[in-house]
């Protein structure tokens, strides 16, 4: 299949190299592929500039979003920053129109200036907007009402969700949450090329607060495992 892989950051890059592996033509997105090329330092969070990865992964084609999203034959991963993705993905809606979208990333507003601070290894803990009566995937939903939104991925660092085996040897629970069947499907097939076996589908979109709102827990049980720069674990629902 053509899919593409909207975002080039650390969680981005283990969908496109996996999905590369699995024999797929992968289309990458990014605002400017020119200055995402031209860059010479690792982001924020350490990752090597992105024609690092590039050379050690062969035929991954680097397009705008726009031009990315077109390129996909069906399936498009969200892996923009959170903060960002509705208006990235509005100013592209007529080329994700009858696609299915499925959206990994969190609402994280970075450093937020908030009375009662959750202090971190790294700093303070981030702010999630929108949650508890909103999420970003129906806010994506909303802004893209010809493409198929399905919340998925999200509970788990990416390199965990592209390898599940890596963790109790693949014992453990993945979600899927949207309002179209099909759509799910998809989703779910994919994650079965990954590598899971425990693929819980929480019913429709709006299920999508509980996974974005876990993100906090995760961090919590990342630091209880002193686990405390991107967790090395899985959640199994037991029943
Ligand atoms: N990494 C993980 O394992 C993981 C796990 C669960 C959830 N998440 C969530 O998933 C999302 C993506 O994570 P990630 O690690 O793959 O990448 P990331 O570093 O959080 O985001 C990088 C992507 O966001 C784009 N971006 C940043 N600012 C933008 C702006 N103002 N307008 C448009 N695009 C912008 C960048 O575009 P350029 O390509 O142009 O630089 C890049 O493609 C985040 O919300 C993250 O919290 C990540």
């Amino acid at each position: 299949m053509k899919i593409t892989v909207l975002g080039t950051g650390g969680g981005a890059r283990a969908h496109i190299a996996k999905l590369a592996g699995l024999g797929h033509e992968v289309h990458v997105g990014t605002r400017d592929p020119r200055a995402t090329l031209a860059r010479t330092e690792p982001d924020m969070m350490g990752t090597p500039p992105f024609k690092e990865f590039l050379a050690e992964h062969p035929g991954i084609q680097l397009h705008t979003f726009g031009d990315a999203a077109a390129a996909s034959d069906g399936l498009v991963i969200n892996g923009i920053d959170g903060h960002n993705a509705v208006a990235a993905l509005s100013a592209i809606a007529d080329r994700l129109a009858g696609k299915t979208l499925i959206d990994y990333a969190v609402p994280f507003i970075y450093n937020p200036d908030v009375e009662h601070p959750w202090p971190t290894p790294w700093g303070i803990m981030p702010k999630l907007e929108p949650v508890d009566t909103d999420s970003l995937g129906e806010r994506i939903q909303r802004a893209l009402p010809d493409t198929k939104v399905v919340k998925s991925f999200v509970t788990q660092e990416q390199t965990t969700v592209v390898d599940p085996k890596a963790v109790g040897d693949g014992d453990h629970t993945m979600f899927v949450a949207g309002d179209d069947a099909d759509a799910k499907r998809q989703a779910t097939e994919l994650l079965k090329a990954y590598g899971w076996t425990d693929v819980l589908d929480l019913g429709p979109l709006v299920c999508a607060r509980g996974m974005e709102m876990y993100a906090h827990m995760h961090s919590a049980i990342a630091f209880g495992l002193g686990q405390q720069f991107g967790g090395h674990f899985g959640i199994k629902v037991v029943r």
